[in-house]
């Protein structure tokens, strides 16, 4: 092998392994990526569409009072706060029917703060009631970063 060669195949295996590397990191990213280590509430079938429903529902009630703030519909933002998202008998038994008592008590602080939400927006400050709707998101995110179905 010549000098010039020799060096070139040099520089393809180091390249070689370079690439190696970084498909191997590049692969563990996304396995880490795959794993799902939040706690499972094990649900049936039929529980999970339960869930998954009542959700949207929580985001539907999420838009209507944003939309209603921009408004200035403040009673209507505080009433869909206090309808769809307090802390109604069927709310209360929606989260207690997961058999954790950690995920029961996430659910019934947020119902709470929704209350609190809805009371807060009734009190026509603006400032002040996006200052609830984030406290109340805020137990949406922590929910959501803790448990899977
Ligand atoms: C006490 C727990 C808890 C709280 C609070 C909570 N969620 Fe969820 N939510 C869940 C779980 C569990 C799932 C299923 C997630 C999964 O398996 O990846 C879910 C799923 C969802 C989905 C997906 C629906 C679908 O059809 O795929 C949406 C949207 C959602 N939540 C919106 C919200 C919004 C908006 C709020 C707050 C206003 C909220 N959630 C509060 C537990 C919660």
């Amino acid at each position: 092998m010549n000098k010039i060669t020799w060096l070139g195949s040099l520089l393809l295996m180091v390249g070689c392994v370079q690439a190696a590397d970084l498909e191997k990191t590049h692969t563990m990213h996304h396995l880490h990526n795959a794993i799902d280590d939040r706690t499972s509430l094990n649900l049936t079938p039929a529980m999970k569409q339960h869930q998954l429903k009542n959700m949207r529902a929580h985001l539907a009630a999420v838009q209507d009072i944003i939309t209603q703030l921009g408004s200035g519909n403040f009673s209507q933002a505080s009433n869909t706060a206090h309808e769809k998202l307090g802390l109604t008998i069927e709310m209360e038994s929606m989260c207690s029917s997961f058999g954790s008592d950690t995920f029961k008590e996430l659910g019934m602080n947020f119902h709470k703060s929704a209350d609190e939400l809805g009371a807060v927006i009734e009190r026509g400050n603006m400032q002040d009631s996006l200052a609830a709707l984030g406290k109340t998101l805020s137990y949406c995110v922590a929910c959501h970063a803790q448990y899977k179905q």
